[in-house]
């Protein structure tokens, strides 16, 4: 039996990188996908047929997470052709980086819209359906910025650091309906978020990692499998650092 048979999971932003890294590593356990991201376009079809081929329902919706009447809109759709949603991952999320003395405020409004009211957007839309069922996982894809803070990326790692906040009292608000609620957050993962980065910013990266590599997509992936199956039934409100041990 694989581990997630017969569920339905949800993850926006997930065309391309962790979130289709995500959607693939869930499609591999049996789970029928609906993933979103902010068009239709040849790289969401190309997931879409990628899932397809692990035996899958797999649908592909165009919806800007940030936005909360197009994610009460795409969940809707989603209920009534998935007819149950088990597992959401809100993994979309951008950068704007720059230092504070730099930061437009557009930047900062931008960054939280996209990354941390995105959250409440989904987790909203999607409660009523996880409380009809009486059961669901939601996932929130922080970072270790989000924990320790970093220069260049006071709006971003303050996006992080609020899914935390929004994870833990989300976890307190459900538990008691077998919703369950938990946060990922990634070290330095090889997209394409990360290779906008300058060569020497990743190598100084690199040294600080005690398993001496950037990590993948995938690693994330099994962290997600771990939170959206009943391999941690009893596992809620907590953040999983996936970033071979640089945030110790
Ligand atoms: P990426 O840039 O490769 O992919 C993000 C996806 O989200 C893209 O397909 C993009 O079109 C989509 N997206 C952006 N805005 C959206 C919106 N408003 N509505 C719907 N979709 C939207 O980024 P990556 O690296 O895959 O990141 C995924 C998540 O993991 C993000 O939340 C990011 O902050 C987080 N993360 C990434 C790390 C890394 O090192 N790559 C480290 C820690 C966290």
């Amino acid at each position: 039996m694989k581990l997630l048979e017969g569920k339905t999971a949800m993850i926006t932003g997930a065309s391309r990188g962790i979130g289709k890294a995500i959607a693939i590593a869930f499609a591999g356990e049996g789970a029928n996908i609906a993933f979103t991201d902010i068009r239709r376009d040849e790289v969401m079809e190309q997931t879409e047929n990628e899932l397809r081929a692990l035996g899958v329902k797999a649908i592909g919706y165009a919806s800007d997470a940030s936005s909360f009447e197009d994610s009460e809109r795409v969940v809707d759709a989603i209920a009534a052709e998935f007819v149950r949603i088990d597992v959401l991952v809100n993994n979309a999320g951008i950068t704007r980086d720059n230092l504070l003395m730099r930061m437009a405020e557009a930047d900062w409004d931008l960054v939280l819209k996209v990354n941390l009211k995105s959250a409440f957007n989904l987790t909203k839309a999607v409660q009523k359906y996880m409380l009809k069922q009486r059961s669901g996982s939601i996932i929130n894809m922080s970072s270790v910025v989000g924990i320790n803070g970093n220069a260049g990326q006071s709006n971003y790692s303050a996006s992080k650091a609020g899914l935390i906040g929004f994870t833990k009292s989300i976890a307190q608000e459900l538990g008691s309906r077998g919703i369950r609620c938990n946060a990922i957050a990634p070290g330095f993962i090889e997209t394409d978020m990360t290779s906008k980065l300058p060569e020497e910013v990743r190598k100084e990266w690199a040294q600080k990692i005690p398993l001496r590599r950037g990590g993948k997509p995938e690693d994330v992936a099994q962290a997600c499998i771990f939170f959206a199956s009943n391999l941690s039934e009893y596992v809620t409100g907590q953040v999983l650092s996936v970033c071979g041990g640089m945030n110790m």
